[in-house]
């Protein structure tokens, strides 16, 4: 179901507010998607939005925050006609040495990362299986396959990873 409006599609965004969320956002609005652009910053979203224009939206949402991801799944369908990519992009990193002083992080790096781009995946399921042709796109990370020593919270002796594991859940 693509809008009369959007001749290449909409395109949804998450972490839309800096870095590699801004630039596919970019990327996208040059390819000729609409662009709804997601993220807890609405300042910085509405400045991307108004940048690439081709009727983007800025909408407010924290993918840890259900409700908001439907509120801006509604936004969506009401306004753009439905998505029809959605890019799992919201992230955090944790980087740095393992410890129980990071067990808050770790539970948000995972709650943000993982548990995040699973509930964005399924508030816009049901726009996506509408779509004659979707596509859902999760950026993960060099990190969840392999482990580094100090980086991505990463115990020294162990290997192991958090901020591995949680892109690793994605891969
Ligand atoms: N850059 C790299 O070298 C690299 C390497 C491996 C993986 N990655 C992954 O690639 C993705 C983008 O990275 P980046 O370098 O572009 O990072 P960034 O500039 O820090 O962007 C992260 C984005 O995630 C959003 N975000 C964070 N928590 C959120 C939440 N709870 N709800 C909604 N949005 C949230 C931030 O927006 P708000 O703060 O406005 O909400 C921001 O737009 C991330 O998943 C990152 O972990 C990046």
């Amino acid at each position: 179901m693509t809008d009369s409006r959007t001749p290449a599609g909409v395109a949804v965004v998450t972490g839309a507010s800096s870095g590699i969320g801004a630039a596919t956002a970019r990327e996208l609005a040059a390819a000729g998607f609409t662009v709804a652009l997601l993220a807890r910053r609405l300042d910085r979203i509405a400045a991307v939005a108004e940048e690439i224009g081709n009727g983007a939206i800025a909408i407010e949402a924290d993918v840890t925050d259900r409700a908001s991801l439907v509120a801006a799944a509604d936004r969506v369908r009401t306004e753009l006609g439905g998505a029809t990519v959605l890019v799992n992009n919201a992230g955090v990193a944790l980087v740095g040495p393992f410890g129980s002083e990071r067990r808050d992080d770790c539970r948000r790096m995972i709650e943000v990362n993982l548990l995040g781009t699973i509930t964005a995946t399924e508030v816009f399921l049901d726009q996506s299986k509408a779509a004659a042709h979707a596509d859902i796109v999760n950026i993960s990370s060099v990190a969840g396959r392999r482990a580094e020593p100090g980086g991505g919270c990463t115990p020294r002796r162990s290997g192991v990873s958090t901020d591995g594991a949680s892109r690793c859940a994605l891969s």
